[in-house]
C-alpha cells in the first residue's frame, strides 16, 4: 500500500496524544492544533505528524504518494455514534400532520411512526434496501463523518431485523470505515404483538437474540425507553439478554418523557444513553458515577421541537457528553454532523469548542471506538480538508455550508 504524505497544512485541528477516555468538564473547552503541519499515513493508518520546520525528512520511504496541502486546514473526520439510516420510503406526510398540529406520539398512535417504517422496510427487498443505504453511506462520508453506527428497528419481526442487520453486514464489507451494528428489536411492538408486549420482549431475548448473536450481526443492543413503548423493566431486561451475548447496552432514553432510561441503563453500564431532553438531575448524578456516556441527538430535539437536553449543565456535573444525528426518516432526517453541531450549540447553548469535540472524540467512545476522531498516531487516517479560514467554530457558525472539500478515508481520497 502505498504511504502519504500530507504537507503545508495550516492547521491540523484536534491533534491529541495518547487518549485513553472521553473528553469532561473543563476538557471539553479547547481544541487543539499544530499550525504549519505535515501528517504521514502508511496501511491507512496515522503513523506520524509534526511541524513543517521539522520536517524529519522520510526519504526511505517508497511509493511516497505527496500531497501539498497548499495551507489547508486539516480535521479528523466526525464519528456519528447513533443512525437508522437503513429505511425505505420517507416521513414527509407525517412531517407535514406535525406541521398542521398534529404530535409524534398522535401520530405514533394511528399507525404512523416507527410502525409506518416497519411496513414500508417490511415490503422492500434486501437489495433495494441495501442500495438506498450506501448512498446515504456516501453522502454522510462526504459530509465528513468517517465512522457510523447504524440501528436496526424498522424490522420488528425476526426476518426483517435480519434483513436489516445483513444490510448493515454488507455495508460493513463495502465501506473502509469503521461501522459498528446496533440490534433494537425493541424499538416499538409490532401489531401482531399488539396488547401483548411482554411476548414480544420474551420473542427478542428467546428467538432473535440467539439467531443475531450465532451469526454476528450485532456489536450493540439498544432499546427504546418511552411511554407507550418500553419501560424501565423493559430496559434491564433487553440490556441484560444482550450482555449474555457481549453486546454492549445503549438506550433511547428520556426523549419525549421522563421514563427512567437513564437509571437502567446507567444500572447495566451501558455504553450510552441518548437523546436526554428529559433528563433531571437524579439522572445527571447516576451518570457522574457511572462510565455510561451521555448522547444528545440535536436534530430529533430539533425537528420534533423537543426541549433541549441540558448540555451545559451536563459539563457542569463533569460528564463526557456526545453528539449524534440520529439519521432516520421520523425524527431527524439529516445526518449532517456540522449542522448537529449547529444545532446543539444555538438550542443547548454549549460552545462550538464543546461541540466539536463531542462530535468527534467523545463520539468515538460512544461507539466504542479508541482510535478514531482525533489525531494520533496509530489512529484510523479519516480525516477532511478545508480553506484555511475554517476552524471548529466554522462548522457551527456556517451553518449547512459545505465546507469539507475533500475527505480522505484510510488516507485514500475518497471517491463514490
Ligand atoms: O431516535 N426515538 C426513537 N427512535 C427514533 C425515531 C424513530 C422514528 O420516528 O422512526 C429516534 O428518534
Ligand atoms: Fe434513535
Amino acid at each position: 500500500m502505498k504511504k502519504l504524505l500530507v504537507k503545508n497544512i495550516n492547521k491540523l485541528y484536534q491533534v491529541r496524544e495518547n487518549i485513553q477516555k472521553p473528553l469532561r468538564g473543563k476538557e471539553l473547552n479547547h481544541v487543539p492544533c499544530l499550525e504549519n503541519a505535515w501528517l504521514a499515513v502508511e496501511d491507512g493508518f496515522i503513523v506520524d505528524f509534526g511541524l513543517m520546520n521539522d520536517f524529519p525528512g522520510i526519504s526511505d520511504w517508497k511509493d511516497l504518494n505527496v500531497i501539498d496541502a497548499e495551507n489547508k486546514n486539516v480535521f479528523p473526520c466526525f464519528v456519528d455514534a447513533h443512525t437508522h439510516l437503513v429505511f425505505a420510503g420517507n416521513r414527509e406526510q407525517e412531517f407535514e400532520w406535525r406541521l398542521h398540529g398534529m404530535t409524534y406520539q398522535e401520530i405514533a398512535q394511528k399507525g404512523g411512526g416507527i410502525l409506518n417504517s416497519a411496513k414500508l422496510l417490511q415490503n422492500t427487498s434486501e437489495e433495494e434496501l441495501f442500495l438506498m443505504a450506501k448512498k446515504r453511506v456516501e453522502m454522510l462520508i462526504k459530509m465528513g463523518t468517517g465512522a457510523i453506527e447504524i440501528k436496526s428497528g424498522y424490522g420488528l419481526t425476526m426476518e426483517s431485523e435480519i434483513k436489516m442487520l445483513h444490510i448493515i453486514q454488507e455495508l460493513k464489507k463495502h465501506f473502509e470505515i469503521p461501522i459498528k451494528a446496533t440490534f433494537l428489536g425493541a424499538h416499538a411492538i409490532p401489531p401482531h404483538f399488539q396488547n401483548r408486549k411482554n411476548e414480544y420482549i420474551q420473542h427478542i431475548i428467546d428467538d432473535m437474540l440467539p439467531k443475531i448473536a450465532e451469526e454476528n450481526l450485532a456489536d450493540f443492543i439498544d432499546i427504546f425507553c418511552e411511554q407507550n413503548y418500553f419501560d424501565y423493566h423493559d430496559t434491564l431486561k433487553i440490556l441484560e439478554a444482550g450482555q449474555k451475548y457481549h453486546l454492549k447496552g445503549k438506550v433511547h432514553a428520556e426523549q419525549l418523557s421522563h421514563t427512567a432510561g437513564i437509571l437502567a441503563g446507567v444500572k447495566m453500564n451501558a455504553l450510552s444513553v441518548d437523546h436526554l431532553e428529559y433528563a433531571n438531575e437524579e439522572d445527571l448524578i447516576a451518570l457522574k458515577n457511572s462510565n455510561t456516556i451521555p448522547v444528545i441527538l440535536p436534530g430529533a430535539a430539533y425537528f420534533l421541537n423537543l426541549p433541549p437536553a441540558p448540555a451545559s449543565k451536563m459539563i457542569e456535573y463533569n460528564l463526557p457528553i456526545a453528539i449524534a444525528s440520529d439519521f432516520n426518516p421520523g425524527s431527524s432526517p439529516s445526518g449532517n454532523m456540522s449542522m448537529m453541531i449547529s444545532l446543539v450549540c444555538v438550542m443547548n447553548k454549549i460552545t462550538p469548542q464543546q461541540a466539536y469535540n463531542a462530535a468527534t472524540v467523545n463520539a468515538a467512545f460512544a461507539m466504542d471506538l479508541n482510535n478514531m476522531g482525533w489525531i494520533d498516531r496509530g489512529n484510523v487516517a479519516n480525516f477532511f480538508l478545508t480553506d484555511k479560514s475554517v476552524t471548529p467554530t466554522s462548522f457551527a457558525y456556517h451553518f449547512a455550508h459545505p465546507l469539507i472539500e475533500e475527505v480522505f478515508i484510510n488516507g485514500k481520497k475518497f471517491v463514490s
